[in-house]
């Protein structure tokens, strides 16, 4: 089956530029990304519009709260029919395990994953909140909760895909934003990747977004990056 790497993220504030991107884009190139400001302005019908055109969904709400709620939450995400959703590993064991149950019976279940450490936090962050220990230490640590939870896999950033790779096997999903194709421009993001890089290192999907949806024709830089990766359609 055809298996798009790229996952467009669809930052946007109301649904007629997001409709509008994805009439220029092909589902058979990449997957797109909703993500909490479109969903909270457009909800379940922008994501049933895109779907409609042929997209596979990555509901990107990042779920955090008690177990039973968490896993409603997925449950209602799976109803929609999306691809991929996630949650925050730090809602700890029995959200995460509560989670993976509220889905397994789903039509088609959706690949749950698991944000670790927010990449906004540095040392003095988590210091700030009690955590000790250091980004990286969390991060194998969330990593490896969520895996034994029966979860899919993690959202991690691509300069700790190798690490994780290693530790959690070749099964578990490494999705990775932060990614910059070459001559793209940084925007704010600080640590970047090339999406080839990203792959090398064990990422399996790649989150974009401004290098494409900000490109003047975000077809042929979709197209681009999937050539840069050697992925010819
Ligand atoms: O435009 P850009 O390629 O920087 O977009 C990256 C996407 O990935 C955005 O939706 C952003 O919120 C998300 N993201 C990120 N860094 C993280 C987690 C998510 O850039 N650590």
């Amino acid at each position: 089956m055809n298996d798009p790497k790229i996952i467009i993220a669809l930052d946007y504030s109301t649904a007629a530029p997001a409709l509008a991107l994805a009439e220029r884009l092909q589902p058979e190139l990449c997957r797109l990304k909703v993500g909490k400001e479109l969903f909270t302005a457009a909800g379940p019908a922008v994501l049933e519009k895109l779907m409609q055109h042929g997209f596979e969904i990555f509901l990107d709400l990042k779920f955090h709260d008690i177990p039973n709620t968490t896993a409603q939450a997925c449950k209602a995400a799976a109803e929609l029919g999306v691809w991929m959703v996630n949650v925050h590993a730090l809602g700890g064991r029995k959200m995460l395990t509560a989670a993976a149950d509220a889905i397994v019976n789903a039509s088609k279940p959706p690949k749950l994953i698991a944000v670790t450490m927010l990449t906004s936090m540095a040392q003095e962050d988590l210091a700030d909140i009690g955590i000790q220990a250091t980004p990286a230490e969390m991060v194998l640590r969330l990593a490896t909760l969520t895996r034994n939870c029966g979860l899919s896999g993690v959202v991690c950033s691509a300069q700790e895909a190798a690490m994780l790779r290693k530790n959690c096997g070749t099964e578990f999903i490494l999705v990775t934003p932060g990614i910059r194709p070459a001559q793209a421009s940084l925007d704010d993001q600080s640590r970047v990747m090339s999406p080839q890089a990203a792959l090398q290192a064990g990422s399996n999907y790649l989150v974009i977004g401004r290098p494409i949806t900000q490109a003047s024709d975000p077809l042929q830089a979709l197209l681009n990056i999937n050539k840069e990766i050697g992925v010819v359609l």
